[in-house]
């Protein structure tokens, strides 16, 4: 058995060029999501983290990987998230549980269903955003989720002390995924915009965030580290 990857959303985006990048280097990858991934080799299993009805199918299909990885690495990637468009003095009960569900609700229950397959060198990687340390106009459920996710990192180093297993936050900029696309619509003016945020002038291709965070899940070192990837942001 090889080293094992369990990433949520690898069905697309960024999710998907990890998969890709864990299958270059030799690893097993279990896909949480509910389209499958188009990355030859990847294991898909599909759910909707946003259903409540998931944990035993996840308990049997990590049982099944990540239980098989005896003396190897598991990495465990909470990469999947809502995005939504709504306003912190109009949010509903509904519209906030939903979003925390998927982005937060769903990291801390996988957390706890992969610990016993979890041994020295494994790490558990949290895909924040630029928004995990600051807000903007109109996103209150997703800020308010990804805010959560550092403080869900943060007490995940502290809860693993001394088991040789690591955590970290890589939080990308405005990365080339449909996530990004859907947000800005067919809006070319607004592309550019968004595109001459970054001192690079340019977005981030979902390989280069894989990049990173590959190189977290290999690199015990940046144990408990929130890592922005976003090309240096120009700020106004
Ligand atoms: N793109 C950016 O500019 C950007 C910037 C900062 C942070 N991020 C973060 O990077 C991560 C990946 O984003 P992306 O841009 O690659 O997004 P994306 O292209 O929209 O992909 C999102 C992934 O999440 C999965 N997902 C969503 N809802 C799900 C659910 N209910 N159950 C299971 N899986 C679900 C999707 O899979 P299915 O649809 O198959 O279920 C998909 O694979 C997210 O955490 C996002 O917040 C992205």
């Amino acid at each position: 058995m090889t080293d094992q990857a369990i990433i949520t959303g690898a069905s697309r985006g960024i999710g998907q060029a990890l998969a890709a990048r864990f299958r270059k280097e030799g690893w097993g990858v279990l896909n949480l999501a509910r389209q499958p991934s188009h990355v030859p080799g990847v294991v898909d299993l599909g759910v909707d983290l946003g259903s409540g009805d998931w944990e035993p199918r996840v308990e049997a299909a990590l049982r099944d990987t990540a239980g098989q990885a005896k003396d190897h690495r598991v990495c465990l990637v909470h990469n999947a998230a809502i995005y939504d468009h709504d306003d912190a003095l109009e949010l509903t009960a509904a519209q906030l549980r939903r979003v925390l569900e998927v982005n937060v609700v769903a990291p801390a229950v996988l957390n706890r269903l992969t610990r016993p397959y979890l041994g020295d060198g494994s790490s558990i990687l949290y895909v924040g955003s630029t928004l995990s340390e600051k807000a903007v106009r109109g996103n209150a459920s997703y800020v308010t989720s990804k805010h959560a996710l550092v403080g869900l990192m943060r007490s995940t180093c502290q809860d693993l002390a001394g088991t040789r297993i690591h955590t970290a936050c890589v939080c990308p900029g405005f990365t080339d995924t449909e996530m990004l696309r859907e947000h800005l619509g067919d809006d070319a003016k607004r592309a550019a915009i968004i595109s001459a945020k970054s001192t690079f002038g340019r977005l981030i291709t979902p390989d280069e965030i894989a990049n990173v965070l590959y190189f977290c899940a290999t690199t015990p070192t940046v144990n408990g580290a929130v890592l922005h990837a976003n090309l240096g942001q120009v700020e106004t």
